[in-house]
């Protein structure tokens, strides 16, 4: 099956599933997995902090990130689309007591600067408000990269407010990719960073929560209160690191069959483009409500795997090759012809 639903559904190539074989292990909880080790080592070095924790997914890095930033009691402000606010459970807010702020998003993924600043709350307040206290990014966004002057202006506004800031990475080493720049330069000027290594990078499990050794140090403690010491991880870990020195300049492979994904669906009559960015593409076909099952049995049929109708979001990834995107192009030019 060609399964364009999200880059999560990446298998481990036969060579990853060699190191993480062969992988040296220890018992992490007490700090002895020598892979892990070396995993958060190379996060943390290639992202420019000082130190990381390696986690099983995306959503306990984020909350751990949150535990280690806020206190019961104070907020963080967070898009009302992101996935640190509006895919995770509601966990910082269940397991912290800390409250999120959503704040209204523009279709590019970024937030209205000065929307931001009109949330912070003004402290002292007559004990009336959350204390606000960190800003969350998140980079890409719906597959989009945010324009650095954006980043750097959030950033400051945070700073002159005294607020922390943490960014959901889940894609950042796309945007990397994307804008020709260094991961290192995309984690720049926030206090803790969390990537993903199970999304393009093919990795079958985990993420890193990077930053300073102090709010690292902080966040260890609530990944062993949330469940998350994984004893001998090195298994995982090994994945990751292998991930990290062989998937990430592929990326531009994956955006580059996003590109051609693209131009050929829009050449379809009744598909519409909405957008693409890095590895994601946004369509809609028109068709009405009860045509969609139809359609997409055409696209099951024919091999190919896909979530919604009318509007479908397909993402490219280390397990979509080229003929797979010429045949996703001929499946939707055949499940459209027989709207
Ligand atoms: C932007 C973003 N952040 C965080 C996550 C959470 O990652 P996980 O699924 O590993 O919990 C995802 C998952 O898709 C994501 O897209």
């Amino acid at each position: 099956m060609i399964d364009l639903r999200s880059d999560t559904f990446t298998k481990p190539s036969p060579e990853m599933r060699k190191v993480m074989a062969h992988a040296e292990v220890g018992d992490d909880v007490f700090g002895e997995d020598p892979t892990v080790n070396r995993l958060e080592a190379q996060a943390a070095r290639v992202l420019g902090k000082e130190a990381g924790v390696f986690v099983p997914s995306g959503t306990q890095s984020n909350l751990i990130g949150i535990l280690a930033h806020c206190q019961r009691g104070d907020e963080y402000l967070v898009g009302q689309l992101a996935h640190a606010y509006k895919w995770e459970a509601g966990g910082a807010a269940v397991l912290g007591s800390i409250q999120p702020q959503p704040i209204e998003m523009n279709a590019d993924g970024t937030m209205d600067l000065d929307r931001i600043r009109s949330y912070i709350k003004p402290q002292p307040s007559l004990n009336h408000f959350a204390h606000t206290k960190m800003l969350a990014l998140e980079n890409t966004h719906d597959g989009q990269p945010l324009p650095p002057k954006y980043v750097a202006d959030a950033q400051a506004i945070a700073r002159d407010a005294g607020l922390s800031t943490h960014l959901d990475g889940a894609r950042l080493f796309n945007a990397a990719v994307e804008q020709a720049t260094s991961p290192a330069d995309i984690a720049k000027g926030f206090d803790t960073v969390s990537v993903c290594l199970s999304k393009g990078l093919g990795a079958p499990v985990g993420s890193v929560l990077v930053g300073s050794a102090d709010l690292i140090g902080q966040a260890r403690r609530w990944r062993k209160m949330v469940g998350g010491g994984m004893r001998q991880a090195g298994i995982l870990a090994a994945a990751g690191i292998f991930a990290l020195d062989n998937n990430v300049d592929r990326l531009a492979e994956d955006h580059r069959r996003a590109s051609d994904l693209e131009v050929g669906l829009g050449a379809i009559d009744r598909i519409a483009v909405d957008k693409r960015a890095t590895n994601m593409v946004f369509v809609t076909v028109d068709m009405a409500t009860d045509q969609i099952d139809g359609f997409n049995s055409v696209l099951n049929d024919t091999g190919i795997g896909v979530r919604g109708g009318p509007s479908y979001r397909l993402v490219t990834h280390l397990d979509v090759s080229d003929s797979d995107i010429s045949a996703t192009i001929d499946g939707f030019a055949k499940a459209a012809a027989t709207l």
